[in-house]
């Protein structure tokens, strides 16, 4: 079946079935492999992406279920505000080891700021809990967090 999916700014017509996951769909069908597959089960969040953007699971996201909503990647992230402040900071503290999860942290970093710019310690973690890494970045994800969200309320 064919499907309009709109993909960072950008519409696709794919032909998949309606079943196919969205990651499938952003890694295999249009070659954006920055969203990584970690589980399969939305256990990870190493998939996550924006849904008209609010953090999603790509893995267990139909394709069919999208409809006209739009899609953010980790690709262009980095073209919203709050996002371009989250990949400073993120740089900055050097937060990334293996780099294999960052894309997800990134992607539901960016879904907090954006939702709660000034969010406690318990919310950074709430928020962050379902994105899962192996190396272990979580205190500097945290201290990525704060500094973004400082930077957006001094408005640098
Ligand atoms: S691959 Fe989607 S949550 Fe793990
Ligand atoms: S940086 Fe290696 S899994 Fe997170």
């Amino acid at each position: 079946m064919t499907f309009a999916i709109k993909v960072n700014g950008n519409t696709h017509s794919i032909d998949v079935d309606g079943d196919t996951p969205l990651l499938w769909v952003l890694r295999d069908v249009l070659g954006m492999t920055g969203t990584k597959f970690g589980c399969g089960m939305a256990l990870c969040g190493a998939c996550t992406v924006h849904l008209d953007g609010t953090a999603i699971r790509s893995c267990i996201t139909p394709i069919d279920s999208i409809g006209t909503s739009a899609i953010t990647t980790i690709e262009a992230i980095g073209a919203t505000a709050v996002g371009a402040k989250i990949q400073k900071a993120w740089l900055d503290r050097e937060v990334v080891q293996c780099g294999y999860c960052q894309s997800g942290q990134v992607m539901s970093a960016s879904d907090l700021l954006a939702s709660k710019p000034h969010p406690t310690d318990s919310e950074i973690d709430a928020a962050m809990s379902g994105n899962i890494c192996r190396c272990g970045t979580y205190v500097r994800i945290r201290e990525a967090i704060k500094q973004a969200a400082k930077s957006i309320e001094r408005g640098d």
